[in-house]
């Protein structure tokens, strides 16, 4: 089952509750809040406000990709802002399984996320204590770039290594996901994937933009 999940980064802000409604209302299985400090990533977008504004728009699951430096500060204040899935990134966490406990210790699922560069083999001692396996098939900071097709290799990779424990951690992929490229991370393995500028564009409506999607991962 393809689960779409929209990232608001690339909605229209000016009616931004409006715009996770019709993602909810396209089928959208989550919806991701990106969170960017200009640090970790070249980029400053949006905090545990944007959270809690989300969280009073939908009864979907929300996930917090955290692109930020020292995530451990943070993941209590995003966890009662209403995010159910708190991902921090493994190239900013030298004590990952202790943040990892800290998130389970909030109630919430634990997400780890993968730059292009860094090898999914870091995370084998790890995969039985995440819930989810982000891998970035761009490099963070922006919406609209072209989808990084070495990164194909370590969808499988970590497929092979999470159904070959039968461990039931999702890997969702997040980056230049449209029509064309979803087939591709859907075959490597991933069952989760995160679009922004395929779903929130001016070219088409929302519901429009889903089925897109869900047509191209069926075929
Ligand atoms: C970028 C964000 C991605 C981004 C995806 O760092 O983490 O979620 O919004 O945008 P698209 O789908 O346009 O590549």
């Amino acid at each position: 089952m393809v689960g779409l999940v929209p990232s608001i980064l690339s909605a229209d802000f000016t009616r931004l509750g409006e715009q996770v409604r019709e993602a909810e209302a396209a089928g959208a299985q989550r919806i991701q809040i990106d969170v960017m400090d200009g640090h970790f990533v070249p980029n400053i977008t949006m905090g545990p406000m944007v959270v809690e504004a989300v969280r009073r728009c939908t009864t979907l699951p929300l996930e917090a990709h955290l692109m930020i430096s020292n995530p451990q500060e943070y993941i209590e204040t995003f966890a009662k802002a209403g995010a159910d899935v708190i991902i921090v990134h493994q190239e900013v966490c030298p004590h990952l399984h202790r943040v990892l406990k800290q998130i389970k210790a909030t109630g919430k699922q634990a997400g780890v996320a993968l730059n292009p560069s860094t090898p999914v083999i870091l995370l084998q001692d790890m995969f039985h204590f995440i819930d989810l396996l982000l891998i970035m098939t761009i490099n963070p900071g922006f919406g609209g770039q072209e989808f990084i097709p070495e990164t194909l290799p370590k969808i499988t990779q970590a497929r092979q290594i999470i159904n070959h424990r039968g461990l039931h951690c999702d890997i969702e992929v997040d980056g230049g996901v449209n029509a064309q490229t979803i087939p591709q991370m859907l075959h490597a393995g991933a069952n989760l994937f995160v679009a922004g500028s395929a779903v929130y564009n001016n070219k088409e409506t929302v519901q429009e933009a889903m089925d897109k999607l869900r047509l191209a991962a069926s075929v």
